[in-house]
């Protein structure tokens, strides 16, 4: 199958990886109700066809964070990426940093902060939990400037993680020690290309980043358990005082869905937000990403940069984002995918998709440059 969209490689991914981890990146929580918002009330986007406005010429290029980005566009941080393909963060930063966007490394990625830093020329961005041992954050945090990371990503919209069915099902969450292994390596052997190119040829598989502090346990099992007793659940703005005091670079809040909140972020000094609700993986009922933005941007807008992420499956979906009122998009799925579909070219040829999407949409909505995009491209703006 010769992949052409974002959907060609959600397809390609679900027939090469073992079914708990296709599972883990495709699904959300519960009945999976915000994770179809996202998808269907971002399609409803309704853009203004303009035209006879000389688009020869489109620029796309924009600022994000004080670093010139070729699209607003971004990797989003995502667990176990590296799963998904032969150390598969590498490959991924890589491949984003080839397209000239940036690369988000989740705190819990295979691939260490320094594995990947080493593998790229240019600044990545680290994602942070919060976790109970103050201690530990400030190493990572140290480990992460020692990295060159020249923006962080803190995402506070996991406090608990959300309950996910389909990791229950797959035998990814829930299944004790050897119940839940033996469950995966059956799933695993039905898959022989990705079991020696990842299985095999992919180790170690431990969480690069937390190891440290994980002992010798490096199996999923203990990864969901180090999350279940390390994530902080008392977190609350205070500990935001924690981390700006840490991290004096560019600081960006992940997983604000309410403008009360994102004026909070606003008040705090951080310096952008990503209004999300984690891909539909969290609290499941809450609205799409898409409704959400608008009063986000208006409370906010002038103050902080505002990114976006939920739904993202084409440049068109980049450019409702835009319109909406985002500075910038992340991209979460539509790059794991790629990833397990074919790898960090995978990951390239979704980007170039992605920009050319863009490009057509910003011809077809009469932009030629980024800017241009806004509340005037929507037909209710
Ligand atoms: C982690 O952030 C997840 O959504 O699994």
């Amino acid at each position: 199958m010769k992949a052409v969209s974002v959907s060609d490689y959600r397809e390609l991914a679900r027939r090469r990886l073992p079914r708990f981890l296709f599972e883990y990146i495709d699904g959300g929580s519960y009945d999976e109700l915000t994770l179809a918002r996202n998808l269907s009330d971002l399609r409803q986007v309704e853009l203004r066809q303009r035209v006879l406005r000389d688009v020869a010429h489109l620029d796309l290029s924009a600022t994000l964070f004080g670093r010139q980005v070729s699209m607003p566009v971004a990797l989003a941080p995502i667990g176990i990426a590296g799963m998904n393909a032969r150390r598969g963060e590498v490959q991924a930063a890589r491949a984003a940093q080839a397209a000239g966007v940036p690369f988000t490394l989740s705190t819990v990625s295979v691939c260490a902060l320094g594995e990947v830093a080493t593998q790229v020329h240019k600044p990545i961005w680290f994602q942070l939990y919060m976790i109970r041992d103050r201690g530990f954050m400030r190493d990572l945090l140290a480990r992460a400037l020692e990295a060159g990371c020249d923006a962080l990503m803190f995402t506070v919209d996991m406090p608990v993680s959300g309950v996910r069915y389909r990791d229950y099902r797959s035998g990814l969450a829930g299944a004790p020690g050897l119940v839940g292994a033996t469950r995966r390596f059956g799933q695993a052997l039905c898959r022989p290309r990705w079991m020696i190119d990842v299985g095999l040829r992919g180790r170690p598989h431990s969480l690069g980043n937390v190891a440290p502090a994980m002992g010798n346990k490096a199996g999923l099992n203990d990864f969901f358990r180090w999350v279940g007793e390390n994530f902080d659940p008392s977190i609350s703005w205070q500990d935001l005082d924690f981390i700006r005091a840490q991290w004096t670079k560019p600081l960006i809040i992940k997983g604000i869905l309410d403008a009360d909140d994102a004026r909070s972020a606003a008040a705090l000094g951080a310096d952008g937000l990503v209004v999300s609700n984690h891909g539909g993986r969290q609290l499941d009922g809450v609205p799409s990403t898409a409704r959400a933005l608008p009063a986000i941007a208006d409370a906010v807008g002038d103050r902080l940069t505002i990114l976006a992420d939920g739904g993202v499956r084409s440049g068109l979906d980049v450019v409702r984002m835009l319109a909406l009122g985002a500075r910038g998009v992340l991209l979460g799925r539509a790059w794991a995918y790629a990833l397990a579909g074919a790898g960090g070219a995978g990951v390239a040829h979704v980007l170039q998709i992605i920009e050319s999407e863009i490009r057509v949409a910003m011809a077809l909505t009469g932009c030629k440059r980024i800017a241009d995009i806004g509340r005037d491209s929507l037909i209710s703006g």
